[in-house]
């Protein structure tokens, strides 16, 4: 199995810890849906983002340029892959998998041993495709929003195997957000300019090689001209954006 799933992490995950800090916000509603649970795997862990302090945690990630960008005293993380957890049945409180599982070869065999290795919750950050298609991006990058949509399965269907009962909570995404996915930029249009934003962001990988220098010579342009905060100026002002990032909970 390639170490990370459809994206090749070993190949084009450096510099991805710098660009995607945790959100502290974020972070507070992945460590709410954790409830009281004293033991938590993290699958897909990657750097360590979203791990909540004050837990046992493992971490189970397959890339090990991911691995080795977790920073000091993170927990341990192991090589292994959500497809085949090496946990008994139950062996943790909770499981948690952050921006991960839209990469997985076999998502359905993930999602049942997430759920097969937690006694509690079941919490998964995932995003929501047909959501992506309400902002600006689609203006500039159509090809790069319809190459995310494609990836990102349909929420519902991954609820459905998290558990009887499930919660699908949407993620505000605050105008600030340290964790620097496309959407995170909706209010912040020049960062999506520094190629070291881009290259954190997997989707790229997906489109054509047309597609990024035709999308940053015509936003240049258009920040350059004033004609994107003519158009779409309402989106700096917007402290947080409903968009397309989710929090699914799932009990057994
Ligand atoms: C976008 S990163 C997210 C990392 C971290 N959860 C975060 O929030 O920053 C996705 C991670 O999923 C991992 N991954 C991909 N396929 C996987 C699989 N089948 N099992 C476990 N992890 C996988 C990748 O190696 C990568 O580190």
């Amino acid at each position: 199995m390639r170490a990370g799933g459809d994206v090749d992490y070993d190949s084009t995950g450096q510099g991805y810890a710098t660009q995607r800090r945790p959100d502290p916000r974020i972070a507070a509603a992945i460590e709410a849906a954790l409830g009281d649970a004293q033991t938590v795997v993290n699958v897909g862990a990657g750097a360590g983002s979203y791990e909540p302090a004050g837990r046992r945690l493992l971490a189970v990630e397959p890339s090990a340029v991911m691995r080795a960008q977790r920073p000091p005293g993170a927990a341990i993380a192991i090589h292994a892959y959500a497809e085949a957890l090496p946990l008994d049945d139950g062996a943790v409180d909770a499981a948690m998998a952050v921006a991960t599982v839209h990469q997985w070869a076999d998502r359905t065999k993930g999602l049942a041993e997430l759920r097969r290795v937690a006694r509690g919750p079941v919490v998964v950050l995932a995003f929501d495709g047909p959501a992506l298609g309400d902002w600006w991006l689609n203006d500039y990058a159509p090809e790069l929003i319809a190459a995310e949509q494609r990836r990102y399965p349909d929420i519902s269907q991954t609820a459905a195997a998290l558990g009887s009962k499930v919660e699908v909570r949407v993620v505000p995404i605050p105008i600030d957000c340290t964790d620097g996915f496309t959407e995170a930029f909706y209010g912040r249009p020049e960062r999506l300019l520094d190629p070291a934003v881009r290259r954190a962001q997997s989707s790229w990988g997906f489109v054509g090689p047309e597609v990024e220098p035709r999308f940053v010579a015509r936003l240049s342009d258009d920040l350059d001209s004033g004609r994107w905060d003519e158009r779409y100026g309402a989106w700096r002002r917007l402290p947080a954006y409903e968009g397309s990032v989710r929090l699914l909970v799932g009990w057994p």
